[in-house]
């Protein structure tokens, strides 16, 4: 829904409870013109036409409720990405902050890689692209192929299957557990703690939700000191070890550094992966004519998946400060600014892509930003595309048929930073 024009605007308001919220969102369209309230359902459900207006209204645009600029354009996200005078300083300033400051997660974040500028963040990010190598990520491909069958096979003999539960959710849980070295018997504790996380790398409305997620960090730590200190002891061919050897200009990682590595593997490459792969199979079923080419053309699975990734882009933004005053557009930015880095408005700019709405799996040139750009660049994107094409590949060999349940609809978290489903019921055939 457009917040554009009065008389929707009207109707919006009736919409939001907070008086708060409503004020805030009022002051924004009263002095821009536009307004995005990413409190909407129906913003939640669709984000995309609201993004597209503010792109085209107002591309540098202030958002109260997020107290930042919200930054739309591809050129701008780009550019602002890889621009040494922006921080990824990840102090909080939204609603949560109170109960966010001090906390054990808050902490976490703000020394992890994803919190750290250069030299601090270079030297960290040197030594664990050390042990976190492309040789041990595609020591993985055998693994989650089998991962992935295993779970087909517990759904076949059903006749249907819930997308998210089943398969999106277990995959890359199962994958960053073996990668961290954990028994199979844990792997409940990594998908609880995964939870926790994710919870708190949103806006937490709730004290709770922080807690727990300072509960889960704690937990991790004690949980990962016992393996970290067995590989010191007797080395191993994988992750874990390379970790505790890596070694740059006689530079180590200290013991904080490693738990907080082992942590972040979990926080940022569980949640993201399962969320890309829910939004795969919608995107595909809702375009039948893109999934039967990609089950003619199997060779289009690498593409279905940069698709979904530039489409519909899990994370859809992340947040930078500014470190000195700047331009942006027609806009003056302030040191000390927040800066709301869309990636879903960028990877919808018509200035970059060719018929950006369309879903189209043998795009070409689809240098999308789901996964960042410059220094924070993801880490574990080669692994997420190996996942997200082995889930494709599985699923479309061996079911020759998967559609929606009529009467069944997909359920999505409800949230306006994340593009996440929690359920995607689907019928199968098998071949
Ligand atoms: C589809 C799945 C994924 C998406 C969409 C995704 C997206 C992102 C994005 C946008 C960033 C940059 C954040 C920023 O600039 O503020 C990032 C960073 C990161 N990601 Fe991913 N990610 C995914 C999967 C993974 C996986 C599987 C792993 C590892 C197992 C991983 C590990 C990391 C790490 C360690 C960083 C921090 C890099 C740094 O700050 O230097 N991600 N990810």
């Amino acid at each position: 829904m457009k917040l554009s024009g009065l008389a929707p605007m009207a109707l919006r308001f009736q919409a939001i409870r907070s008086p708060l919220i409503r004020a805030m969102i009022l002051r924004e369209w009263w002095h821009q013109g536009v307004a995005i309230n990413t409190f909407d359902r129906s913003f939640r459900r669709d984000p995309y036409p609201v993004l597209r207006e503010i792109r085209e209204k107002d591309p540098v645009h202030w958002m109260e409720t997020a107290r930042g600029w919200l930054i739309t354009r591809y050129d701008d996200v780009s550019e602002l990405l890889r621009d040494p005078r922006i921080s990824a300083d990840r102090t909080p300033t939204t609603v949560d902050a109170p109960w966010r400051r001090g906390s054990e997660i808050q902490g976490w974040i703000e020394h992890s890689l994803l919190g750290l500028d250069p030299p601090d963040h270079t030297r960290l990010r040197n030594l664990v692209n050390r042990a976190f190598t492309p040789r041990v990520v595609e020591q993985m491909r055998d693994r989650i192929e089998t991962m992935a069958d295993g779970l087909l096979d517990q759904v076949e003999a059903r006749g249907e299957m819930d997308i998210i539960r089943d398969y999106a959710e277990p995959l890359p849980i199962q994958v960053i557990a073996e990668l961290l070295g954990a028994p199979q018997e844990d792997h409940h504790r990594f998908a609880q703690w995964s939870a926790a996380m994710s919870g708190a790398l949103d806006i937490a409305f709730y004290k709770k939700t922080i807690d727990d997620a300072d509960r889960a960090v704690v937990e991790m730590r004690e949980y990962f000191r016992p393996l970290l200190e067995a590989r010191r002891r007797e080395p191993r061919e994988d992750l874990l070890t390379a970790l505790v050897q890596a070694e740059e200009a006689g530079d180590r990682l200290s013991e904080d550094e490693l738990y907080s590595f082992c942590i972040i593997l979990l926080a940022a490459g569980h949640e993201t992966t399962t969320n890309m792969i829910g939004n795969m199979f919608l995107a595909l079923l809702r375009n039948p004519g893109e999934l039967e080419r990609v089950r003619r053309d199997p060779g289009l699975a690498p593409g279905a998946v940069e698709e979904t990734l530039r489409y519909d882009p899990p994370p859809q933004a992340t947040t930078r400060r500014a470190l000195e005053d700047m331009q942006v557009g027609r806009r003056g930015i302030r040191a000390g600014d927040m800066l709301v880095l869309s990636f879903a408005a960028a990877n919808r700019d018509p200035e970059r892509f060719e018929d950006p709405d369309r879903f189209d799996t043998g795009r070409e040139d689809n240098r999308h930003l789901a996964f960042g750009m410059g220094p924070h660049y993801c880490m574990g994107a080669p692994l997420a595309r190996m996942e997200g094409q082995i889930a494709l590949t599985r699923m479309l060999e061996r079911f020759t048929r998967f559609g929606s349940i009529p009467g069944a609809r997909p359920m999505r978290r409800n949230t306006g930073t994340v593009r996440a489903l929690t359920s995607l019921p689907v019928r199968l055939d098998a071949g």
